[in-house]
């Protein structure tokens, strides 16, 4: 079989990677196929409801026939109840729309839209489809993890006929004024107007309907309809898509009919908004219904292989997470729209006046979101803020907050498609020593199997990969293996035969396993869904099932979005069936995350006992693939457009609640030269996740093999990741306990600052005060940072005092072995010092702290968390977490328990036992004072004992800040301590 469209490119990569004959022939296209992938115009339904839009916008006498009806109504216990009924056309047929509104203790609201007739299953099925006849209602058990009790303390607030006000939130500041006819919701925080739900009438909910069977109109498509045309088909509207719909060679069955919902969602006086990840563009969202610098399409979310896609696009990508927060100076709030089926999202923003004279003069700008799903419930979420961070850690608390990582999973990781034998990998391993190149991990494309048969090798080019892992692990490092979710089809081949006889495969319409085409060619897809099929995957995890592998063995999960080389837009075709029957059209953004999760869920049980933290990598996601693992932004290229294009994603991914996440350094397709490599190196160790890979045709590129001066710069880059790995580990755990990004865009840290809202290419790690602002320009030897307050800002790397003024920018120096790296005044984060070859190898090492001075002499402080980074432990207890904090008018450095926990309460561990012989080694204060450097020595007290070390002090010289190094400290990193200075 052929295969056609976009995917020739991918897989023709493939197929040749098959002929080997021919490869070296070989050289990919340089853009993705964007004919291949859909515009709204070309999606059914996206057509129907921007139709819909353009309808009820244009008539000027609009009105939404949706329509509360006041006595089915009730409220209680933080849940109001009632009935929606469209009204379909002039005789008064009506449809029921079940509505529940939960206020919930967090100060969320929830708002859910069902169809009666569905919900009953009083619907026929075309086609004799075995698919399920209901609303798809299940994403929130994959999504939702808590944060679901209602809040019993909302009240209405006030009633009438037309409509009811609940007010609810801490100290009831929150309000939802839900109009009944027609059917609006206005959410308020503190008596103003915030977010509103259908105020411009675009409500659709696509009702269940027979198929009437009639003569093809003699019309051309998109000609208008009959004369008594339906209230919500307005003018325009076709049919054509309802009852299939045909893109490319695939035809879609749609047996249920047209079934999309759709809703308008106003943030009211917010500029800015952010979210719905993934795409390849600015951080905050473009409009998109065209103008000049405008988007002409949506916002589109339906995970796809997009290979080789472009820059500055609302293309879909390969995940998406259909969380948005909107933003103006001050006030954050959000909506989270659970639903899993093809997503589009259309952006606009318009100036209101609240004078109508005021010709516009101190108008607000407010952004109307027009949400367009296939199929499913209405579902939104609700936040109200009103900070940046009270949305992430709400949002967090209904989807799960990031897992706490291994830690060798924060380190450097080398990849490339592929290393091509046991013996070449070890090679690899052998010349990063020889260069003193540190890294963590060591990564397997698929060509490492018998012809892409997954849990087997190829036993020429890796006939000993145990011998390869033992070398691996001598220094405490790592090998990935990748395992897509596609089982070659092919006799003799027993995961595929087991696939098979035991049902755990997807269907297609007809109910028949389906097949379609992958690396392997001819392949069958496990159903992750169905957890029968995820009980058996994690079985062939087993060591003595996967042979090969050991405990420092971890997984790569790819084309889990699934990618199918000769499906409709390289995907399944979405009328085929998963486990509990329903269509692979309401699951399909789903899809990659239960794999990811089963996955997961396998490398933690490859052993009874091996209570391990799992490490898995995922191209696909979903909302809730933060608890899993990490993901990467997929099939970037080489060039600096993509490096550049590489921070506003991540940044997103944070924002977003999926922080775990980087960039494939030095860019998957094509070669990179030298520079774009270094600066891509500098980039990527701020990534959170930091990983360099390339694609088969791309040549080699390790960094030892970059030569001078390269080699040299990309291992300071490497280096410098390597010694703020303990504060790296610290913002991780912050996003573990609450939802905090990794990585932060200002709008994040600064809230307040209007200058600084759109800003995405600078950004601090955790809450380090750390400011990266990475080159990723060609030629470029200086970059501008804005500095958003009022802060004192050194550099990172010179001690120079950075002297400019909030909200100004300043030009720093950046010449090819530089990354541009500020310390803000007023923290104190943690380092270790000493260069090894791998976190692992660092795992003793005593700490250096860094305090930097604010303005005025003011205190500083910090945080610094460490647990074993391997097990559960730290559940129970078992972890460090250090404050520090300085007081420069007391002249003290202490160290106290981050959560005032009684160290004596705790019950250590060997880890905690071990963490006894590691200490703080030095104190460096940058910005010191005289007074805090004037003595050459220091006493130290801790654990009853006091101790003096030496103090080496340099004054303020040529703009280069006073900085003090407090020598051999001494004291443990667990225990309590106290630096006095006088
Ligand atoms: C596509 C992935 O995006 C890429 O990273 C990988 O190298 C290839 N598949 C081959 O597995």
């Amino acid at each position: 079989m052929l295969v056609s469209g976009q995917s020739s490119v991918g897989t023709g990569t493939a197929l040749i990677c098959l002929l080997s004959a021919f490869s070296a022939l070989f050289t990919p296209a340089v853009s993705v196929k964007e004919h291949d992938f859909k515009k709204c115009d070309q999606s059914g339904f996206c057509k129907r409801n921007r139709a819909f839009a353009d309808h009820a916008l244009g008539s000027g006498h609009w009105q939404s026939p949706y329509n509360i009806l006041p006595e089915t109504k009730s409220f209680k216990d933080g849940q109001f109840h009632a009935t929606i009924l469209k009204t379909i056309n002039n005789n008064g047929d009506a449809v029921k729309l079940p509505l529940t509104i939960s206020f919930l203790e967090s100060g969320t609201a929830r708002v859910t839209v069902d169809e009666e007739k569905r919900q009953k299953k009083e619907i026929e099925l075309r086609h004799d489809s075995k698919a399920r006849k209901e609303r798809y209602n299940e994403a929130e058990q994959w999504v939702i993890v808590g944060g679901l009790a209602l809040d019993k303390d909302a009240k209405v607030g006030s009633e009438d006929k037309s409509q009811i006000t609940v007010q609810y939130g801490p100290s009831s500041k929150f309000e939802a004024v839900i109009k009944f006819s027609p059917f609006t919701i206005d959410f308020k925080r503190d008596g103003s107007s915030q977010i509103k739900f259908n105020d411009k009438g675009l409500l659709n909910v696509e009702h269940w309907r027979p198929k009437i069977e009639k003569a093809e109109p003699e019309k051309e498509e998109g000609e208008k309809g009959s004369e008594e045309k339906k209230e919500e088909e307005p003018k325009g509207e076709d049919e054509s898509t309802w009852w299939d719909e045909t893109f490319g060679s695939n035809t879609d069955s749609k047996p249920r009919g047209p079934e999309s919902i759709a809703l308008d969602i106003e943030f009211v006086g917010y500029e800015h908004v952010f979210g719905i990840p993934s795409h390849a563009g600015p951080l905050s969202l473009k409009q998109t219904r065209g103008g000049e610098g405008n988007y002409q399409d949506p916002y589109r979310m339906y995970n796809a292989d997009v290979f080789e896609y472009i820059l500055d696009s609302p293309m879909t990508l390969y995940g998406s997470i259909p969380f948005m927060q909107a933003h103006r100076k001050d006030s954050s709030v959000a909506v989270f729209w659970l639903n899993a089926a093809e997503t589009w999202v259309d952006i606009t923003k318009a100036k209101e006046s609240k004078n109508p004279l005021s010709l516009g003069i101190n108008a607000r700008t407010t952004t109307t979101t027009h949400w367009i799903s296939e199929s499913g419930l209405l579902d939104v979420f609700v936040f109200l803020g009103p900070k940046p961070h009270d949305i992430t850690r709400k949002y967090g608390e209904l989807t799960g907050y990031s897992a706490m990582p291994q830690e060798f999973a924060i380190g450097y990781h080398q990849c490339r498609w592929n290393y091509v034998s046991d013996d070449d990998v070890k090679d690899v391993d052998r010349k990063m020593d020889k260069f003193k190149i540190p890294y963590d991990v060591i990564w397997l494309d698929i060509e490492y199997t018998d012809d892409k048969k997954y849990f087997t090798w190829d036993s020429h080019t890796f006939p000993d990969p145990i011998g390869m892992g033992k070398q691996l692990d001598s220094h405490g490092r790592k090998l990935v293996t990748i395992i897509d979710p596609h089982i070659k089809n092919v006799d003799g081949y027993q995961v595929s035969s087991e696939l098979k006889a035991k049902e755990h495969a997807v269907k297609n319409k007809e109910g028949n396993i389906f097949d379609g085409w992958c690396w392997p060619g001819s392949s069958n897809w496990i159903d992750a869904f169905s957890p029968a099929a995820r009980e058996w995957w994690a079985s062939l995890f087993k060591y003595d099932s996967f042979k090969g592998t050991m405990e420092n063995t971890w997984i790569w999960n790819d084309m889990n979005e699934p990618s199918v080389f000769n499906g409709p837009e390289t995907t399944m075709p979405k009328d085929n069936l998963h486990y509990g029957g329903w269509e692979h059209r309401d699951v399909h953004n789903l899809n990659g995350m239960t794999f990811h999760n089963a996955t997961a869920h396998a490398v933690t049980s490859r052993k009874p006992g091996e209570l391990r933290r799992p490490f898995v990598l995922t191209r696909a996601f979903f909302a809730g693939s933060q608890r899993v693992g990490a993901m990467w932004t997929g099939d970037n290229q080489a060039a600096w457009d993509h490096l550049e294009a590489s921070i506003p994603m991540v940044l997103s991914q944070g924002i977003a609640g999926f922080p775990f996440s980087g960039a494939d350094v030095g860019g998957f397709f094509g070669n990179p030269d030298k520079d774009l490599l270094t600066r891509w190196y500098q980039a990527g160790a701020f990534y959170p996740f930091f990983r360099g890979h390339a694609h088969i045709d791309a040549r080699r590129r390790e960094p030892y093999l970059a030569g001078e001066p390269y080699t040299a710069i990309i291992t300071a880059a490497l280096r410098l990741r390597y010694t703020l790995l303990p504060s790296w580990y610290t913002a991780f755990r912050q996003a573990n306990v609450d939802g905090s990004p990794i990585i932060k865009p200002m709008f994040y840290t600064h809230p307040g600052e209007e200058a600084g809202l759109a800003i995405d290419d600078q950004f601090f790690v955790g809450n380090t005060g750390l400011l990266a602002k990475p080159v990723t320009e060609k030629d470029k030897l200086s970059v501008d940072i804005w500095i958003p307050d009022d802060e004192v800002y050194y550099d990172y790397f010179s001690y120079n005092t950075i002297s400019t003024a909030k909200g100004k920018k300043v030009t720093l120096d950046a010449p090819l072995d530089k990354i541009p790296l500020l310390m803000q005044g007023g923290h104190i984060f943690a380092r270790r010092d000493r260069p090894r070859r791998s976190s692992a190898l660092m795992k003793w090492d005593d700490y250096t702290l860094v305090v930097t001075i604010g303005r005025d002499g003011k205190s500083a402080e910090g945080d610094l968390y460490v647990d074993d980074g391997d097990s559960f432990d730290f559940e129970k207890g078992q972890y460090i977490h250090r404050k520090f904090v300085l007081d420069a008018a007391a002249k003290t450095l202490s160290s106290t328990d981050g959560e005032g926990r009684d160290p004596k309460s705790i019950k250590e561990g060997q880890w905690m036992k071990k963490m006894r012989e590691v200490g703080v080694d030095k104190i460096i204060i940058v910005g010191a004072p005289a007074s805090l450097g004037a003595n050459k020595e220091v006493t130290v007290e801790s654990e009853g004992k006091s101790w003096s070390a030496s103090v080496e002090y340099t004054p303020a010289a040529k703009g280069q800040a006073a900085f003090a190094v407090i020598k051999k400290v001494g004291s443990r990193i667990g225990a309590d301590w106290k630096v006095v200075f006088a």
